[in-house]
Order: C-alpha cells, then sequence, then structure tokens
C-alpha cells in the first residue's frame, strides 16, 4: 500500500496534489514509515504527533547538528552545521539562544504591537482603495518583513529589497528588476557586516546588537555567524508568516460561517490564531538525525538515519484533535506543533501570533467585503508549504 503513495518529496504533491490524503494513510497503517530518496538511500517519515514530538524534543537522540531539512545529498556537510543556533544541540544551542532570547519575550514583542498594527492597517487600506490584490504578494509578504525590520534594525529601503528577494527566491525565478536574486541577497549580508561596526558603538535593543553584546560577553561567535544568523531569522520569519497569513487568509475566505464570526465579533482572536497556524503548518518538516541506534514506535533506527518528522500531518492527527479536518476558528484545545517543539521550539512564535491577531482584528472590521477573484496557486515545495499567489477583489461595504 505505501510504495503506491505519492513520494513525500515531490514537489507536485504539494503544488497539485492532496498531501494530507497521504499523511493520513501514513499515521494510519505506518506512523514511522521509511522512504527511498537522494543519494544516500532514504530516511524516516514521522507523522503521527506523539511520535513526531518524541523526535522533536530528544537531542540526545535526535540531533540538529546535521541539518533541519531534506536535501538529497543530506548526508554531505552541511554549512553552519553544529555553528549555527538552529543547526546547534545544547549546549551552544542554549548559549545562543539566551543571548536573543529577550527580543522575544511577549513583553518584548508586545512593544511591536502598534507598529505591526499600523503596517497591516495601511497594507490593508492600500489594497481596498486600488479594489483587488494579490494577498499573498501585497499583503502577507509585506507584513512580516515590515515587522522583522525593526527587530533587525534594518531600513524600509532594505526591507523592500528584501521583499523582492524573497518573493522571487519562492517563485524560483532568476531576476528581479535586474538584480541578480543571489547578488541581492549578498548585498543584504554586507549590510550587516556594517551594522555590526555601528551596534558595537551604539548598541540598542535589536538581533545585531544583542549577538554582538553576547560576543564581547564571551559568547563563542564570530562576525559571520552574526550576520548568518540575522539572515536566518529573517528568513524564519519572513517565508512562514507569509505562509500562515496567505494560506490561513484562502482557508477564512473558504469557510463562510467562520468569516461571517469573525467580522460579527463572535470569536476570540488567540483562539483564532491558533485554529490559523494549525491549519497552514507552513514548515512542512523538520530533519534531525538519529545520534545512536534506537526505537521508535517499535521501528529500529539506526545511527546516522534521517529522520524527518512531517508538522501539517502531527496537526492533524485524529487522536489529539477532534474534527482534525475542519477549520475552526474557535478551537479551545490546540495543541498544533506549527511551530515545532523541544529546545528548538520557534524562538519568533510571540511575534508570529501577534501579527496573525492583529491581522484577523484589522480584516475583522475592514469596511469591504472580499471575494477570491482567481486560482490560488499553491507553493511546490517539501519544506515550505503555502500559496505563491491568491488574486482577491475588495468592494466597499
Ligand atoms: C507563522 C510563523 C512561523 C512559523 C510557522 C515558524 C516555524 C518554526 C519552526 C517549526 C521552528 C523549529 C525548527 C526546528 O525545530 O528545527 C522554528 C524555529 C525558529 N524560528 Fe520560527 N516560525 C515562524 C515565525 C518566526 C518568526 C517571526 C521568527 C523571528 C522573528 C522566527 C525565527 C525562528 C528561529 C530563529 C528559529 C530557530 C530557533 C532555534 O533553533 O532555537 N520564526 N520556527
Amino acid at each position: 500500500m505505501l510504495q503506491t503513495l505519492p513520494a513525500l518529496t515531490d514537489p507536485l504533491l504539494y503544488s497539485r496534489g492532496d498531501p494530507h490524503a497521504v499523511w493520513r494513510t501514513l499515521r494510519r497503517e505506518s506512523p514511522v514509515s521509511w522512504h527511498e530518496y537522494g543519494e544516500h538511500g532514504g530516511y524516516w517519515a514521522v507523522t503521527t504527533h506523539a511520535a513526531g514530538l518524541e523526535v522533536l524534543t530528544d537531542w540526545e537522540r535526535f540531533t540538529s547538528t546535521k541539518g533541519i531539512f531534506l536535501r538529497p545529498n543530506f548526508k554531505d556537510p552541511y554549512p553552519g552545521a553544529g555553528k549555527m543556533m538552529a543547526l546547534s544541540d545544547p549546549p551552544r544551542h542554549d548559549r545562543l539562544r539566551k543571548a536573543i532570547m529577550g527580543l522575544f519575550t511577549v513583553r518584548a514583542v508586545s512593544r511591536m504591537e502598534e507598529r505591526t498594527r499600523k503596517v497591516v492597517r495601511e497594507a490593508l487600506h492600500g489594497v481596498v482603495e486600488a479594489g483587488r490584490c494579490d494577498f499573498v504578494k501585497d499583503i502577507a509578504a509585506r507584513i512580516p518583513l515590515a515587522v522583522s525590520a525593526e527587530l533587525l534594525s534594518i531600513s524600509m529601503d532594505d526591507v523592500e529589497m528584501l521583499a523582492k528577494v524573497t518573493t522571487d527566491a519562492a517563485e524560483n525565478s532568476t531576476d528581479i528588476d535586474g538584480i541578480d536574486a543571489q547578488e541581492a541577497h549578498f548585498e543584504i549580508l554586507r549590510h550587516y557586516s556594517s551594522i555590526i561596526e555601528e551596534k558595537r558603538r551604539n548598541p540598542g535593543r535589536d538581533l545585531v546588537s544583542a549577538l554582538t553584546s553576547a560576543q564581547a560577553e564571551g559568547l563563542d561567535i564570530t562576525d559571520d555567524e552574526v550576520i548568518l544568523t540575522c539572515d536566518n531569522v529573517i528568513v524564519a520569519a519572513n517565508e512562514t508568516t507569509r505562509q500562515a497569513v496567505g494560506a490561513g487568509m484562502l482557508a477564512l475566505l473558504e469557510s463562510p460561517g467562520q468569516w461571517r464570526g469573525l467580522r460579527d465579533g463572535d470569536l476570540r482572536l488567540k483562539p483564532a490564531a491558533e485554529e490559523f497556524l494549525r491549519w497552514t503548518a507552513p514548515v512542512t518538516h523538520i530533519l534531525r538525525t538519529a545520534q545512536h541506534d534506537t526505537v521508535l514506535e517499535g521501528v529500529r533506527i539506526r545511527a546516522g538515519d534521517a529522520v524527518t518528522v512531517w508538522l501539517p500531518s502531527l496537526n492533524r492527527d485524529e487522536k489529539v484533535f477532534d474534527r482534525a479536518d475542519s477549520f475552526l476558528l474557535d478551537r479551545t484545545s490546540n495543541h498544533h506543533v506549527s511551530f515545532g517543539g523541544g529546545g528548538h521550539f520557534c524562538i519568533g512564535a510571540n511575534l508570529a501570533r501577534l501579527t496573525i491577531r492583529v491581522l484577523l482584528d484589522e480584516l475583522a472590521h475592514l469596511p469591504a467585503e472580499i471575494e477570491v477573484s482567481g486560482e490560488p496557486q499553491r507553493i511546490g515545495s517539501y519544506i515550505l508549504g503555502g500559496l505563491t499567489s491568491l488574486p482577491l477583489t475588495f468592494r466597499p461595504s
């Protein structure tokens, strides 16, 4: 039976197929299953909530230091492995995380609410005035970029450039406004070198300052790693939030009852934001590598094996979620894993939650009727799930 299923690494499964049907079968028949792939044999796919969390919360058995996403040659050394925060285990991981954690607490993030609201409101009112938009490009991509500009102390000009670079990366084209995407990306990295110097002289409440201060206090991190960490945060923050916002908006418009409930003020924003996150689960899988021979759900795993956890599948696990395949904004018990689990639990979760909550609040009060006006396009990727395009029309109400 499992041999007849489409491969989890086939991009077409995500752009045109039904990955949830595949995950449902895997959950039922083989929660820890072996899949052939790439140059090194294959990988284990973990699809249930319990087994997935067992992997994510036990770094002594399942390490992040060999990479966190599958690649065809995933056993080859990965740049930054063992060094970058996302690619390290304790104790290095704890030290890196502690250095920047202060920027992401509920209290620190709540200082960004006003700015986030202003950005969201302006973006929404702009598209209402225009009467139409591509929600992914004009709203979902812009909001997290503007928010992270503040977090990373980069200017809005750089944010504009970044918006183009990240959109380009998502769509796999090679040229944007005459600038090669990679070159534009390097430009941003070069820009950080100059702000590192500036922040050493005048530290502020931003990511670069947090890292350079920790460096001055003895944290073993080079300037290059500071730059890479900033870059990682930009990508981690923007790609994911954009997908949660874009795909969540489509789910909302496809569920008229939920949409009405939100607009009538019958739904609380916090649980609604959590359901947005459960439903969209933008990070499709996370990779870990077995540190030694072990057993997971009765299945023998060997040292060095790649073990992947499929987060959207965990979020639809019937054993954990009532009516798992329904989008219910008033869901009260919602143990979704869209932010992962264990020591690498998304450090930006509070910021992402704030962004989605503010967006829902502003949408609820938007004086316009909104309709889907063209075919939404889904991303063909087994790493990041969501939409590349969501055409909408707005009619003042
Ligand atoms: C809806 C939005 C988001 C989703 C779904 C998401 C998802 C995730 C997931 C699943 C992980 C765990 C990776 C692993 O276990 O290896 C993670 C880690 C991370 N996320 Fe997010 N993320 C989001 C927003 C953000 C934002 C807004 C930021 C920063 C401003 C951010 C920064 C990071 C960083 C730096 C890590 C690595 C943490 C560590 O290794 O300790 N993310 N994210």
